[in-house]
């Protein structure tokens, strides 16, 4: 599919998906502004695989809940997309990770498993996450007998009650005498019933809560190690299904639909990036967040009934690029589309909205970041 029909092909979508993401409204140029933005002012890390945005068609989309048959029609139009990664250069199978720790969350299955073993294969010395203890060793027996020299633990928590993440940040912080990169990649998606709201321990809209504030717990608990591991990464995966937050009904106690909660969480996962950036450049500590690839065949995009279209290790390249590429260091405060520097929902740009859910986000995980 050329560019332009990819375009137009992207202008049709509804729902989630942000103006600007795809193909630019912002426009060749502009792409710098916003992420200078997103970096609250502070200098814009321009690396070699900068890509700017294509001049753009204007989209008109909404971030209106749609019936979910309707977004299972917008989302499949992705079946068309080259998601190759084509011209964009990819991670050489040479990168080393041998000295490296990486903590990845969702390691049970999926990208995250998939990811596990391109990671072992590197050398790394890898932390694995998952809520459920079988499924987690069986991960880790899996990932040793591809990689015998790459050392494994697993480390067990739900996302979906923050005194657990807080356990499992702590019980790195007491066992780990490094980390230097930290994948936040577990997530839950738009779920198999999608008018039934879900809530987490604490009682917080479950999306929110599992796909937002647990990486938020775990990444603030885990910055001291992070920084005292410099120079050290966060990568965020995040999803181009992207849906702005309304503060009057952010726990999404009316309104509510699984996808649409499913992308609301994924932007407010982007703005945290965003502000993590600004905020740890001085540790050397990076924090980048991407769209890994569309529709891959995983637990997820199955249980919402959409079409697969993309394979693992279509997510898991652009991923393990921003985990190992040395290419990536010092460049932060980015949103990636697979490989491509983008600009995600506008209001990822908006200073006002950034503020007030950062404010939210501390008030809510307070007692568990302090
Ligand atoms: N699939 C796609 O097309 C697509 C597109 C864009 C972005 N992404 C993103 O890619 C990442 C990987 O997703 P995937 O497609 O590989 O999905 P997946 O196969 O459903 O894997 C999700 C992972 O997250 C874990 N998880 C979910 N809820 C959890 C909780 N409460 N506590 C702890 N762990 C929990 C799952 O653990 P269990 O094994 O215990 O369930 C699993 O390991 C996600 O961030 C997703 O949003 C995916």
């Amino acid at each position: 599919m050329t560019r332009q029909a990819r375009a137009s092909a992207a202008a049709e979508m509804p729902g989630c998906l942000g103006e600007g993401q795809e193909s630019g409204v912002l426009g060749d140029g502009q792409v710098g502004r916003a992420h200078g933005a997103a970096l609250g002012g502070h200098q814009r890390l321009l690396g070699p695989f900068d890509v700017q945005a294509e001049p753009g068609v204007r989209r008109h989309l909404h971030a209106a809940t749609l019936p979910t048959l309707e977004m299972s029609k917008a989302w499949n139009l992705y079946k068309g997309f080259d998601n190759s990664g084509g011209m964009h250069e990819q991670t050489s199978v040479s990168d080393d990770l041998r000295g490296k720790t990486v903590l990845l969350t969702g390691a049970t299955q999926g990208m995250g498993r998939h990811l596990a073993r391109l990671l072992a294969a590197r050398g790394a010395t890898l932390l694995l996450h998952g809520r459920d203890r079988e499924r987690l060793a069986a991960v880790a027996d899996e990932v040793r007998q591809s990689a015998p020299d790459a050392p494994v633990r697993t480390y067990a928590a739900d996302l979906a009650d923050l005194e657990q993440v807080r356990t499992l940040a702590d019980a790195v912080l007491a066992a780990e005498p490094r980390l230097d990169v930290l994948v936040n990649n577990a997530a839950v998606g738009g779920g198999s019933a999608p008018n039934v709201r879900e809530t987490s321990s604490q009682g917080h809209e479950l999306r929110f809560a599992v796909n937002h504030l647990a990486p938020y717990v775990l990444t603030r608990r885990l910055l001291p190690l992070l920084a005292a591991s410099a120079p050290s990464r966060v990568v965020n995966v995040a999803s181009m299904g992207q849906a702005p937050i309304d503060f009057d009904n952010v726990m999404l106690e009316h309104d509510y639909e699984g996808v649409h909660a499913y992308c609301r969480s994924k932007l407010a996962l982007i703005m945290a990036s965003f502000d993590l950036a600004a905020e740890v450049a001085q540790h050397k500590v990076t924090a980048n967040v991407l769209h890994p690839a569309h529709l891959m065949d995983t637990y997820m995009l199955q249980q919402s009934g959409f079409t697969p279209a993309a394979s693992l290790d279509d997510g898991a390249q652009p991923t393990l690029r921003l985990i190992v590429d040395p290419k990536a260091e010092g460049i932060t405060g980015r949103y990636f589309d697979r490989f491509d520097d983008r600009p995600a929902h506008p209001q990822a740009y908006d200073a006002q909205a950034r503020a007030r859910l950062a404010a939210l986000t501390t008030e809510l995980t307070a007692s568990f970041t302090a």
